[in-house]
């Protein structure tokens, strides 16, 4: 088959591949945010402002783009982040994303509402896997889960802490979405409008395990399962709307039981970056989750410079949101993150071509991150810091640097 994805110069030609493939249900879901679209946007405006400052004439002609992450070397400063819909997206898309992480040697990490079975993204996957963890409405659930994650062989545990509650994601609701999905009038008629996804990825789940993709990945105790369907509308009393009593105490059962890599997910204050270092965390994310949660969160580009202040050195910062171009990754890690996650950049690619799509999307990005750091007269990415930036405002400093 002819892989279309080699034709995309950037990350908006695989995101309209991928909209030209999906389901408009399901393109929706992995492109739009919560209620107004308003941290979507902030995201993208946040990024936008912030400008390089090049430095020149340097000699270039080596540049480096690898980073030591967790103690361990990878090629490029970004990771996969989770996305649920990965395996909804591409017949086991999860699969897909994880080997197109391994072979561009940077980390994948696999969503807690993912479809395809943990042990079989380890086992095909393999390079570097991280886990993700949400919280279920039964917080003894998650220990089940977590177990299981430590049995497959994940290097690391990312407990999201920013959604205590279901996203208010009207755009699903208008369009019928429902997880795991169900057939109706609406989704058969987008779904038949929609065959290269109907059949190359519906079609194959039929076709191989006789139902459309699960969730196989959390533990759903038998007294919530009946409740266990609907996460797009979950009511707040359902299974699927998260847990809205997790504080630090929880965090830190959690610390107790996982002996591996353990990072906070979703900080954007100073303070909780300072406790989740005091818990014990290994690392944090500095992320308004796309814009996907809370449509007037800070942006995590607004949030990175004081929270670098507080915890840099303590503790591993990675940044994301918004992320489409290989300077918006250079940009962050300037900002003070350690590494930069990507979240709709290769979830895009997998959904308009699997693994192909993917590598595409890593290899566009991987592009960008080398030429921009030459025209920012950079040749590693240990010397970046807040002076190859300017902020708006910021007037250029003098000095004999
Ligand atoms: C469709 C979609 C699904 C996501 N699912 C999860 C998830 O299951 N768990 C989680 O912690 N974050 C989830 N995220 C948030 C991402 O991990 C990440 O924070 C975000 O996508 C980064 O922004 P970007 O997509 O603009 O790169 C999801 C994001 C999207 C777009």
């Amino acid at each position: 088959m002819v892989d279309l994805s080699k034709q995309a110069l950037n990350i908006e030609d695989l995101r309209r591949m991928a909209k030209r493939r999906l389901t408009k249900a399901l393109f929706d879901f992995c492109d739009k945010g919560s209620e107004d679209q308003v941290a979507m946007r902030d995201n993208r405006a946040a990024l936008d402002r912030v400008k390089i400052m090049p430095r020149a004439p340097r000699d270039v002609s080596t540049r480096d783009p690898g980073i030591t992450l967790l103690g361990k070397r990878h090629d490029l400063p970004i990771l996969i982040g989770p996305t649920g819909p990965a395996g909804f997206v591409w017949y086991r898309g999860e699969t897909a994303l994880a080997r197109a992480a391994a072979r561009a040697n940077i980390p994948f990490t696999l969503a807690s509402t993912s479809n395809t079975a943990m042990e079989k993204v380890v086992e095909n996957g393999g390079g570097t896997q991280w886990f993700q963890l949400y919280v279920w409405r039964n917080p003894e659930a998650a220990f089940v889960t977590v177990q299981r994650a430590l049995d497959a062989g994940f290097e690391a545990l990312v407990v999201t802490v920013d959604s205590p509650v279901y996203n208010n994601r009207e755009i699903d609701v208008r369009n019928g979405l429902v997880f795991p999905p169900r057939i109706t009038g609406k989704s058969a008629i987008d779904g038949l409008l929609h065959p290269r996804w109907l059949l190359g990825t519906a079609g194959r789940y039929f076709l191989s395990e006789g139902r459309l993709p699960a969730f196989s990945n959390i533990h759903i105790p038998d007294e919530d399962k009946a409740e266990a369907t609907g996460y797009v509308s979950a009511s707040s009393g359902s299974f699927l709307n998260r847990n809205d009593t997790m504080g630090w105490d929880y965090v830190r059962r959690l610390r107790d039981v996982w002996p591996h890599k353990l990072l906070i997910k979703g900080i954007l204050h100073p303070d909780d970056a300072v406790a989740a270092v005091e818990m014990g965390a290994d690392g944090i994310f500095v992320s308004n989750h796309a814009g996907n949660v809370n449509d007037t969160a800070i942006t995590a580009w607004d949030a990175l410079p004081a929270i670098a202040d507080a915890v840099k050195g303590r503790t591993t910062i990675i940044a994301d949101s918004g992320v489409r171009r290989g300077s918006d990754v250079l940009k962050g890690l300037a900002l003070g993150a350690d590494a930069i996650a990507i979240g709709r950049a290769t979830l895009y690619g997998v959904g308009a071509a699997g693994e192909a799509g993917a590598t595409r999307a890593l290899d566009i990005l991987s592009a960008e991150i080398r030429r921009t750091m030459a025209v920012m007269g950079v040749t590693d990415i240990a010397s970046i810091t807040r002076e190859n930036i300017r902020l708006p405002g910021q007037l250029p400093v003098s000095g004999h640097g």
